[in-house]
C-alpha cells in the first residue's frame, strides 16, 4: 500500500510483530459498511461517479459474504482489515477501487469501525444484562417467602426476604446499563473524514456518511478524532465494573452452595463434578466468573497505560486498544449469559435459609429499637441489649426464652410485648420505609422490576 517510497520490503518479523488482522479481522462488517458509507460521501465530493460508487458498494458487498462464508483468505502481509479489504476490491472491480481510499486514512477508518463496533456491543451488553437481571427477578418470583440473614462482615447481622438480596443485584446491574446508555453517547459520534489528522484538501460533507451510519453527531476535532480511544477505555471499564459485580455475585453464590451455607441448589447443568471426590458438586461457572475478574481489570489497566504517554496524533500503539478491548467484551457477554442461565435455574433451600434465619440475635436490633420506641436513648438501648446477648450466651438461654422478669432486670420497661418483637415476620413487616425489605416493599419492588425491565429490554 506504501510501495512508492520503500526500497526494501517490510522484514518478515516485522510483518508478524505489526499484523493486526488475526484479530481485528473481526471488525470486517464495519469496515464494508464504513467504506460504503466513505464512497458516499466521495461521490457527492464529486470524486466518484454514481456507477463508481455503486460498484464499490457493490464489491464490498461481495466481500462481506466471501468473509461470512469463510471463503476469504486473510493475508498477514497486508496488515489489517483494512488493507485487505481494500486490496480485495481492487482485485475485484479493478482501478475504481483504488480510488476509495481517497481523502481518507486508516487513521480516520480504525476508529470509525472501532466506534461501530463498539454500538453494536452496548446493545448486546445491554440486552445481556436484562436478561441477567430477568432471571434473578425469576428466581425471587419463585420463592417470594424466602427468608435469609442479611450479612455484614460475613458475620449475621439481620433478616431479610431472600428476593431483597437479589433485587440488591438487580439495582447494581441497572446502574450497569446506565453507564453502557452513558458511554454509548460518547462512543456514538462520527470521525470518518478526520484522515490521518488534518482531514483533507477535498471538500468531504462529513454529514452524508453520518447519516447512512446512523450517528447524530460529527466528532469536532480531527486530530482528537484520529487519537481519541477515551470511548474504549470507558467501555473497558464498564465492562470490568460488571465482572466486578459478576464476581461478588458469584462469591455469594459460591458461599450459598456450600455445605456450611446449604442456601443455594444450583442445577446438575450448572455445576460440575471432581474426577476424584465422587461426592462433589462444584460451583465451577461462579468460581470461573470470580476468576476471570482478573483479565477484565487487567484489561482496563493495559488499555489505560497504553492511552497514557501517547503524543498527538494517532500512534501505532493504538493498535494495542483491540485486544483488550475484544477480550473485555466478549469476557462479559459470555459470563451475563451463563450466569443468567444458571441463576433461573437455581432454587433456593428454603427450610435451610428459614433456619439460618430463626437465629435469635438477628433480632438484637429490632429489641434495641423496641425500647427506644419506649423513650430509652438508642446507646442506653444498644448497651441493654449487649448484656441482654451476653446473658443469653453464658446462660445458654435465646432471647425467647428469657422470662420477662428476667428482662426487666435489663430495663424495667420491657413487657410482654417484647415477645412479639422476636419474630422474624414481625421484624421484617416493621421495615417498611422506602427500600427496606418488608414483604409489602419486596412484592412492589418485584412487580414494578417486571413492568421495567419488559419496556427496558434494549438501549
Ligand atoms: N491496524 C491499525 C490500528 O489498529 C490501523 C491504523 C493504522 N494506521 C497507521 N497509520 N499505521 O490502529
Amino acid at each position: 500500500m506504501w510501495k512508492g517510497r520503500f526500497q526494501v520490503e517490510t522484514s518478515n518479523l516485522v510483518q508478524i510483530y505489526g499484523e493486526s488482522i488475526s484479530f481485528d479481522w473481526r471488525l470486517y462488517p464495519y469496515d464494508v459498511e464504513g467504506s460504503i458509507a466513505h464512497a458516499a460521501v466521495l461521490q457527492d465530493a464529486g470524486i466518484l461517479t454514481k456507477t463508481e460508487e455503486k460498484e464499490i458498494a457493490k464489491g464490498l458487498r461481495e466481500i462481506k459474504k466471501e468473509i461470512d462464508a469463510g471463503n476469504f483468505e486473510f493475508k498477514t502481509s497486508l496488515e489489517d482489515i483494512h488493507m485487505n479489504i481494500e486490496s480485495a476490491l481492487t482485485e475485484k472491480i479493478g482501478d475504481v477501487g483504488a480510488k476509495l481510499h481517497t481523502a481518507r486514512s486508516r487513521n480516520d477508518q480504525v476508529a470509525l469501525d472501532v466506534r461501530l463496533y463498539c454500538r453494536d456491543e452496548c446493545n448486546r451488553i445491554f440486552q445481556l444484562l436484562t436478561g441477567m437481571q430477568e432471571s434473578l427477578l425469576k428466581l425471587a418470583g419463585n420463592h417470594p417467602e424466602a427468608v435469609v440473614p442479611g450479612y455484614t462482615h460475613l458475620q449475621r447481622g439481620q433478616p431479610v426476604l431472600f428476593g431483597h438480596h437479589l433485587l440488591a443485584y438487580i439495582e447494581m446491574f441497572e446502574r450497569d446499563k446506565g453507564r453502557i446508555a452513558d458511554c454509548f453517547k460518547r462512543i456514538n459520534v462520527m470521525p470518518l473524514g478526520s484522515g490521518a489528522l488534518a482531514g483533507s484538501t477535498i471538500p468531504l460533507n462529513r454529514k452524508v456518511a453520518a447519516e447512512k451510519l446512523d450517528f447524530p453527531a460529527l466528532t469536532q476535532n480531527s486530530m482528537d478524532a484520529v487519537s481519541d480511544r477515551d470511548f474504549v477505555a470507558e467501555l473497558i471499564f464498564v465492562c470490568s465494573l460488571i465482572g466486578t459485580h459478576l464476581s461478588r455475585i458469584s462469591e455469594d453464590v459460591i458461599l450459598w452452595a456450600s455445605a456450611e451455607f446449604g442456601f443455594i441448589e444450583l442445577s446438575d447443568a450448572h455445576t460440575t463434578g471432581s474426577s476424584l471426590m465422587p461426592q462433589k458438586k462444584n460451583p465451577d461457572v461462579a468460581e470461573l466468573t470470580r476468576g476471570k475478574t482478573g483479565r477484565l481489570t487487567g484489561n482496563l489497566v493495559s488499555i489505560l497505560t497504553t492511552l497514557k504517554g501517547l503524543p498527538m496524533t494517532y500512534n501505532r500503539d493504538l493498535q494495542e486498544d483491540k485486544e483488550p478491548l475484544f477480550d473485555s467484551i466478549d469476557t462479559v457477554k459470555i459470563a451475563l449469559e451463563v450466569f443468567a442461565e444458571m441463576m433461573s435455574e437455581a432454587k433456593i433451600r428454603e427450610e435451610v435459609t428459614a433456619a439460618a434465619t430463626s437465629d435469635p440475635f438477628l433480632l438484637a436490633t429490632d429489641i434495641a429499637d423496641y425500647l427506644v420506641l419506649k423513650q430509652i436513648p438508642f446507646r442506653h438501648a444498644h448497651e441493654i441489649v449487649g448484656k441482654l446477648t451476653a446473658y443469653s450466651l453464658s446462660e445458654k438461654q435465646s432471647f425467647q426464652d428469657i422470662p420477662l422478669e428476667q428482662y426487666q432486670k435489663f430495663s424495667e420497661v420491657f413487657d410482654t410485648d417484647v415477645y412479639d418483637i422476636l419474630k422474624v415476620e414481625t421484624a421484617l413487616k416493621a421495615r417498611k420505609a422506602i427500600g427496606a425489605p418488608s414483604p409489602a416493599n419486596v412484592k412492589r419492588q418485584i412487580g414494578k422490576w417486571q413492568k421495567k425491565l419488559e419496556k427496558n429490554f434494549a438501549l
